[in-house]
């Protein structure tokens, strides 16, 4: 049975890999996970400097999934490299960093940093919800996707994969100003923009008001958008969105993506990654399919 997949010229060894910020660089997660079992481990976002992230509370339940506001909080990029490249450096499976920045350069300077790291592609997120700058401000328009492929693209000895937001009306839009740019790949979803009130206390469920939805909840909408983005462009896709189990992520193939990550479901349930490859390998045997990528795109 064939499980390896291609993004960008960079062969997976299957197609499970982790969703940026909720696996951390996987040492959270070491002692539940054969780390090596991974097609890739996309780590949680780094920037140029320190982020301190948002006021507490930053997590919320929602009916099906979570809202989150963390405010992408990370220690930098030298320290990111010492601590946690390092640390990755020690397994069989291909590493993608997540980036994210507030301007422009912000992100160009993360990317010529990582140059020369031992890192396989560069993950841009240019949508998440909880920044004021940067991020969403960047996702939800396609001049600028186009224009923050470009400027990355100058520095960047990696493939890029840039990550969509789902907080658009015509994703395809989106999906094709990154490939107009020259993304190596693309990524979606990142989380639905959302709201919680505590009625009984009348306060926000988190102190940014405002956060990002994730879980099984968002999932019909990722794989709609998986879809749309499939059939706009010729770049591999990475999709994610409320990926539970194996069959979660047959869906996603199915609909047009070539590899898969896995969020939410870390928190639920540690070993979900390996679950989902274990669940794949189980559909793969039950319809007599011999390669992952004859149902890749199907649909
Ligand atoms: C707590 C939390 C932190 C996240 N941090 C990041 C991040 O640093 N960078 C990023 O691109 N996406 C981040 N995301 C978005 C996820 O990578 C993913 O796109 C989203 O949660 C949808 O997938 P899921 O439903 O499987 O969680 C974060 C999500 C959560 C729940």
């Amino acid at each position: 049975m064939n499980l390896s997949v291609k993004i960008a010229n960079v062969e997976l060894k299957n197609p499970v890999t982790t969703a940026s910020g909720t696996f951390g660089s996987g040492k959270e997660y070491n002692e539940f996970v054969d780390l090596n079992q991974l097609g890739g481990i996309i780590t949680k976002g780094v920037s140029n400097i320190p982020w301190v992230g948002n006021e507490t509370p930053r997590v919320a339940e929602t009916y099906g999934g979570m809202m989150n506001a963390v405010g992408l909080q990370n220690p930098g990029i030298e320290k990111f490299i010492q601590n946690d490249l390092s640390f990755l450096q020690g397994f069989e499976t291909k590493v993608i960093v997540n980036v994210c920045g507030k301007t422009i350069e912000d992100y160009c300077d993360v990317v010529r940093r990582l140059a020369d790291q031992p890192v396989h592609m560069l993950e841009i997120n240019i949508s998440c919800p909880n920044v004021k700058e940067g991020g969403l401000a960047f996702g939800t328009d396609a001049a600028m996707i186009e224009k923050v492929t470009k400027e990355v693209k100058k520095y960047a000895k990696q493939p890029i994969i840039m990550k969509l937001s789902p907080n658009v009306t015509d994703i395809a839009e989106m999906a094709k100003a990154a490939e107009a740019g020259g993304a190596d790949a693309i990524s979606l979803i990142n989380t639905l923009l959302g709201m919680k009130i505590d009625i009984h206390k009348r306060q926000f469920g988190v102190a940014n008001k405002v956060g990002g939805i994730s879980g099984p909840a968002i999932k019909p909408i990722a794989v709609r958008m998986v879809y749309q983005v499939a059939k706009a462009v010729k770049l591999p896709i990475i999709g994610l969105g409320g990926i539970m189990t194996g069959e979660d992520a047959i869906e996603f193939l199915m609909a047009g993506a070539t590899a898969i990550s896995v969020g939410t479901a870390n928190f639920a349930n540690p070993t979900a990654t390996i679950d989902v490859l274990n669940g794949i390998e189980e559909f793969m045997n039950k319809y007599g399919i011999k390669d992952i990528n004859e149902i890749i795109g199907c649909m």
